[in-house]
């Protein structure tokens, strides 16, 4: 039966009478991040997107940790894979796999790409073509208890030392089972962020300068290190080392820690109905060392499509509609993700919001990490960050020796400061 049914196309097919239709339907795949509600939201936008275009969409699941992720990406594209059509990007993978990714200047005009941030698109612009659009901005932020800050006359602590100090004095009060002070101290991309925002309100630099120059071994950078070692086992728990996002969200949320280094959406989850926090938590910009600034690493995510991909068109059309204005709203409203597009910040809902205030505050005052700069060595160049750091936290030398060391290593991959 199944034979004289293909027998039959085939013949139609020679024959020249079995065409595609033109409005026939795709199915679309596409890979977010799974970190908290990501994928929730994602596969939600997705599907509506299929309802509306008749289409069909295909959710692939991926790990939460960024570099398992990228590893991930990395293997399928290699591999040419036809398998997903869209990728979700963090911020600081262009320089990586720009090659993989098609240029969008190809399908989206100039106008439609004007509402985006202008940094945000240069960010996703490799040698002139775009190959992401930008999909939402994170920044770390200093999460706190007011309702504990409140109990023990604190104010939001300014510096790190004030932070310290706020951090024994409640967890002294509230007895064992608090913790002063949680975040993403696991050796992945998380702990870049984290460190990168120690040393930068510390007066320490960037790792890498704007001129390629390795920058990261110095006094201060030093110092930031070793006064986050101090705080593992006083304010901070051991398993700090082996957290990520979600390990810290986790601790915080459940009511065990009155500080927390986190990205914006964290805020949505620890608001949401059951969360044991919800209304006792406060947002504000992370703590600096002295006379030195507050910064908040600069992350985000873009969407971009393979080069591999059978379904560019219509990949195109739908990461448009997730990286449109009801769709970044959508987010923002349900995850607290900060919108790319820049008229979305005059709505009302928006402006009007204490958070969208504080995130803007902290985004007037964003470090970034030095992907541009390094293009596809940045993951190297964060591997070796990170092993130093965590080394250093972990007691295994002094912050000082540790980035000596990593100075070494740097400047050796950075043949002179030209990275590309
Ligand atoms: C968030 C940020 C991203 C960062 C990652 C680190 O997903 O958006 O930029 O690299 O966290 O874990």
């Amino acid at each position: 039966m199944l034979r004289a049914a293909s027998l039959f196309a085939a013949i139609a097919c020679l024959a020249g009478t079995l065409t595609v239709p033109a409005e026939a339907k795709v199915t679309v795949s596409i890979s977010c991040s799974s970190l908290g509600i990501e994928m929730e939201l994602c596969r939600t936008g997705a599907q509506a997107w299929a309802k509306k275009t008749g289409n069909e969409v295909n959710l692939v699941s991926t790990p939460a940790d960024a570099n398992e992720r990228l590893g991930l990406y990395q293997s399928l594209l290699a591999a040419h894979s036809t398998d997903v059509d869209i990728f979700q990007i963090d911020a600081v993978w262009p320089g990586i796999l720009a090659n993989d990714f098609l240029d969008l200047n190809q399908f989206i005009k100039p106008d439609d790409q004007d509402d985006y941030s202008p940094s945000l698109i240069q960010n996703d612009t490799v040698n002139g073509k775009l190959i992401a659009l930008p999909w939402f901005v994170d920044t770390g932020l200093l999460y706190y208890r007011k309702d504990l800050l409140d109990k023990y006359h604190r104010k939001v602590p300014q510096t790190w030392a004030e932070l310290e100090e706020t951090a024994k004095a409640v967890t002294a009060g509230e007895g064992s089972g608090m913790q002063g002070y949680v975040w993403q101290g696991r050796a992945y991309e998380g702990l870049t962020c984290n460190a990168l925002e120690w040393i930068a309100s510390s007066g320490g630099g960037t790792i890498i300068g704007k001129d390629g120059q390795v920058t990261v071994s110095n006094a201060q950078a030093a110092a930031a290190i070793d006064r986050a070692r101090g705080w593992i086992g006083t304010i901070s728990p051991e398993g700090v080392l082996n957290y990520d996002e979600e390990g810290a969200r986790g601790v915080f949320q459940s009511g065990k820690a009155v500080f927390m280094r986190n990205w914006p959406y964290a805020w949505a989850l620890a608001n949401t109905g059951d969360s044991p926090v919800k209304d006792k938590v406060g947002e504000a910009p992370l703590p600096h060392g002295d006379g030195a600034n507050s910064v908040g690493v600069l992350g985000g995510q873009s969407l971009a499509v393979s080069r591999y991909s059978k379904h560019p068109q219509e990949a195109v059309d739908l990461i448009l509609y997730l990286a449109g204005k009801d769709e970044e709203k959508r987010r923002w409203k349900k995850g607290a993700f900060n919108p790319t597009l820049k008229p979305l910040y005059e709505d009302p809902d928006l402006k009007n919001d204490p958070m969208v205030a504080v995130f803007s505050q902290v985004l007037n005052n964003v470090v970034a990490r030095p992907s541009t700069i390094t293009g596809r060595r940045y993951n190297q160049v964060s591997s070796d960050f990170v092993q130093a750091v965590h080394a250093a936290l972990s007691g295994q030398g002094s912050g000082a020796d540790n980035l000596a060391k990593l100075n070494d290593t740097l400047t050796q991959l950075s043949r002179g400061g030209h990275w590309q």
